[in-house]
């Protein structure tokens, strides 16, 4: 079974692919949210030394356990600690998997209607003045956002068919790059608005003031949502890593991707934002409300650069958000096809079946569902807080204590060094952070998530 398994042809492929995954929805439209709520500068801050200091040790420990049991996320925990309980960890995972790709689709789908919507060059006529009844009637809307999701996950689906190389790392290869390219066209429109300095000033100078506890907390949870561990996503991918993946270095670049990603990102939506009159926490409206604000300022005065600017922005999303879901999807699809013996295309089928039925639901309850709710959530809320608040802090804990504390210690140095062909000089300090910083620092945030749900 395991010499059928597929593989990543390139180092290169494993890092466009682990950056693809990575680099989402998360940081092009919730960082910028975040950053706006937390207050700029000092919100940033906060994240970058939470990226590197506690999810790129999850990363890592993902990797170990991936690579170095080769199959999905729940197999790799039987094979590794046959008969013991940690399998509940890769549990976690898959249903993680099933779950956030059911939410994260139907922003994808949102996504997906901009792109057509501003490629008809509807965009300014759609909204007229108020953008956000524009929004809220077409995410309220019965079906039509239904359609978006099934377009988007039947996208994915075909880049998860088509397997490991020649699915899901040719289009990492080009589509990374793309996004790049993107990114930087659009940071060089922001920063031409006029009033762009406040903007960046923002986004520059820590205002100390704005670090509330609970601002330290959620720039945690941002950081793993947006370097997608805790949910066996990267421990399925690693399972595809070639003996000659160097893990560190493929970690570090990963963080190093993402978070360019994301703090460009901040200067796409922050200098328009300020350059506008707009306050930078207007929450998650963000992208789908106020900047169509933006572009429609820009179509006034030069319609075609506010067209070209808009259709670029929502096809980097678009792009974005589809190297993540493919992932997500990956997380079941692998486990399926491998725990029950079936192809790749039914398990592939089975999984874009289900998450199709849980997005739906999650769709309709900003709809004709609003007053469904399940714990005093509707679906979408429910899912997104069941994997961010709790299966990614718990996986991310879990994972972490496997690797630094059951894993043999030589078989953690061997997957590091590669059986010892590459010195690996930070070892102890990344060890150190396995086993004592990251636990340590994920029962923070995960008490801080869940406590107050009991302590009224
Ligand atoms: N990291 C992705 C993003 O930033 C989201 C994600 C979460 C992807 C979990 C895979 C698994 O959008």
């Amino acid at each position: 079974m395991n010499k059928e398994r597929g593989r990543f042809g390139s180092q290169l492929g494993v890092v466009l692919a682990s950056a693809g995954s990575a680099v989402g929805l998360g940081n092009i439209w919730r960082f910028p949210t975040e950053v706006g709520k937390g207050g700029g500068a000092a919100f940033i801050l906060i994240y970058l030394s939470f990226i590197f200091l506690l999810a790129m040790p999850v990363m890592l420990s993902e990797f170990i356990i991936g690579r170095s049991a080769r199959s999905n996320a729940i197999s790799a925990f039987q094979k590794l600690a046959p008969g013991k309980p940690w399998v509940v960890t890769g549990m976690m995972g898959v249903l993680g998997g099933f779950l956030v790709l059911s939410f994260y689709s139907v922003v994808a789908g949102w996504t997906l209607h901009y792109v057509i919507v501003s490629g008809l060059g509807q965009l300014h006529i759609q909204g007229g003045a108020d953008f956000g009844q524009a929004f809220a009637a077409f995410v309220s809307h019965p079906w039509r956002p239904i359609l978006y999701l099934a377009i988007f996950l039947l996208l994915t689906h075909l880049v998860v068919v088509g397997g490991i190389h020649h699915g899901i790392e040719r289009y990492s290869k080009l589509m990374m790059p793309l996004l790049f390219v993107i990114i930087i066209v659009l940071v060089g429109f922001s920063l031409a608005m006029p009033g762009a300095a406040e903007g960046i000033r923002f986004l520059l100078r820590p205002d100390l003031s704005k670090l509330t506890p609970d601002v330290v907390l959620s720039a945690m949870g941002q950081a793993f949502f947006s370097l997608s561990v805790g949910i066996g996503c990267l421990v399925t991918y690693a399972s595809y890593f070639s003996q000659e993946t160097r893990l560190v270095k493929s970690a570090m670049n990963v963080c190093v991707i993402d978070t360019l990603v994301a703090v460009l990102s901040g200067f796409i939506i922050f200098p328009t934002v300020f350059s506008i009159g707009i306050a930078p926490d207007a929450g998650p409206g963000l992208v789908f409300i106020t900047l169509p604000n933006v572009f429609a300022l820009t179509f006034g005065q030069m319609p075609f650069l506010g067209y070209v600017f808009s259709l670029l922005f929502y096809v980097l999303l678009l792009l974005a958000a589809l190297t993540s879901s493919i992932s997500m999807h990956e997380i079941c699809t692998a486990f399926i096809s491998e725990h029950f013996s079936t192809s790749r295309r039914k398990a592939t089928v089975i999984v874009t079946a289900i998450c199709l039925v849980l997005g739906s639901f999650c769709s309709l309850s900003f709809g004709p569902w609003k007053d469904v709710t399940l714990l005093g959530r509707g679906f979408f809320d429910l899912f997104d807080f069941t994997v961010t608040k709790f299966l990614m802090p718990l996986g991310g804990l879990l994972m972490t204590l496997f690797v630094g504390w059951y894993l043999d210690r030589q078989l953690v140095e061997q997957q590091l060094t590669n059986n010892g062909s590459v010195p690996v000089r930070l070892m102890r300090p990344l060890l150190f952070l396995i086993r004592w910083v990251v636990p340590i620092g994920i029962l923070a945030i995960f008490l801080n998530e869940i406590l107050p749900l009991f302590i009224p």
